[in-house]
């Protein structure tokens, strides 16, 4: 239902994998959420192949748009802007969800707002919790992307970190494909650690410089390799849950001690968390620890606001509509788009 005052968003998200689109109430409430993942079909190359995710967008993107509204009980009348992720991602992907969104915004009339994937990423937050606002400390850790930022404002970001080299999702891929789990890694390592001991093998933590909030998981990802090689050259045996639960907890200790140390240098009693690695049970679990340990609050969307969707796109567009931000029809995909850039 739409109420005179309210403002309804069409998201609309296609950066990697998977095709979505959404509407959100007034940046907060979810009315329809529709993802289509192309997981199954990246699986069998064991990794997301750009040309087959493009070629996927296409023939999903109206069905799925329609879903949306339709599900959300509207229709396109009802719907006060389109927001589109432009960036960062695969240049095919996203050129889909933009120029889709551009011929919506065209025939229908309706304003057309470029949303920043990370910023999206960090906006399921408003949605897990109506009540939450800036500032606070967000750890942003994806696929392609891992960040330590505080967050002044909804639309202001200061990065105190980011990685050096691999995300940690990456890192995630990466070691899950190195001891034969497949794509994607995340969830795989996820579950696998639950049946392994996290003690058994001890692999680096890197914190770089004192007082660095940068992170850095090719090192981490290096010692998983070797300690792989090293046991085959020996004709070990490798126990993949042993492996997965103790990089698992190498990488949640930085992740974890690094929020916590940015947001009391921040002097913010308020932590948040984004991105698909934030779905991680184990990580979810320690940072609520540490949290509860120093007395912060823990903002963590629900897992399926965690990984790529709409909604997190629609809500971004949200703030971005209010305060007048428009995009022309000349909006183009940005793959290396950064926070902050418009
Ligand atoms: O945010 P996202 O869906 O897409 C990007 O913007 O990159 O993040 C995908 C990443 C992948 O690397 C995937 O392995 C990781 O998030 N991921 C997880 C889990 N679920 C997804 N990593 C750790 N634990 C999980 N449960
Ligand atoms: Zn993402």
């Amino acid at each position: 239902m739409k109420d005179n005052n309210d403002i309804l968003i069409l998201g609309i998200e296609s950066s990697c994998d998977e095709t979505a689109a959404s509407v959100v109430k007034n940046g907060r409430y979810v009315m329809s959420n529709i993802i289509s993942s192309q997981i199954a079909i990246h699986t069998e190359y064991g990794g997301v192949v750009p040309e087959i995710a493009s070629r996927k967008h296409i023939e999903n993107i109206d069905y799925v748009i329609d879903e949306a509204v339709k599900g959300a009980g509207v229709t396109f009348d009802d719907i006060d802007a389109i927001a589109v992720t432009y960036g960062p991602g695969l240049v095919g992907a996203l050129l889909v969800g933009v120029s889709e969104a551009k011929a919506l915004a065209y025939a229908l009339n309706k304003p057309l707002v470029g949303v920043n994937h990370i910023e999206g990423h960090i906006c399921a937050n408003y949605i897990h919790d109506i009540n939450f606002e800036p500032p606070y400390v967000a750890l942003v850790v994806s696929g392609g992307h891992s960040h330590l930022l505080y967050v002044k404002d909804y639309d202001s970001f200061e990065i105190l970190g980011r990685t050096r080299d691999d995300a940690a999702g990456e890192a995630y891929d990466k070691v899950a494909r190195s001891i034969g789990m497949g794509y994607p890694g995340g969830p795989k390592i996820d579950a696998a650690a639950q049946k392994g001991n996290a003690e058994a093998i001890e692999f680096p933590r890197v914190f770089l410089e004192e007082n660095s909030f940068d992170f850095s998981f090719s090192g981490l990802k290096s010692a998983v390799l070797n300690y792989l090689n090293k046991m085959k050259m020996t004709n070990n045996e490798i126990n993949p849950y042993d492996v997965a639960a103790s990089f698992q907890k190498a990488v949640i200790e930085v992740l974890t001690q690094k929020t916590i140390a940015a947001a009391k240098f921040k002097g913010v009693k308020k932590v948040a968390m984004a991105g698909g690695v934030s779905s991680n049970s184990a990580l979810r679990k320690e940072m609520k620890r540490l949290c509860d340990e120093n007395e912060f609050s823990l903002n963590v969307p629900a897992p399926v606001f965690c990984t790529d969707n709409a909604a997190m796109i629609a809500s971004a567009g949200y703030y971005e509509y209010i305060k007048g931000a428009r995009s022309g029809l000349d909006l183009n995909a940005n793959p290396n788009l950064k926070l902050g850039e418009r």
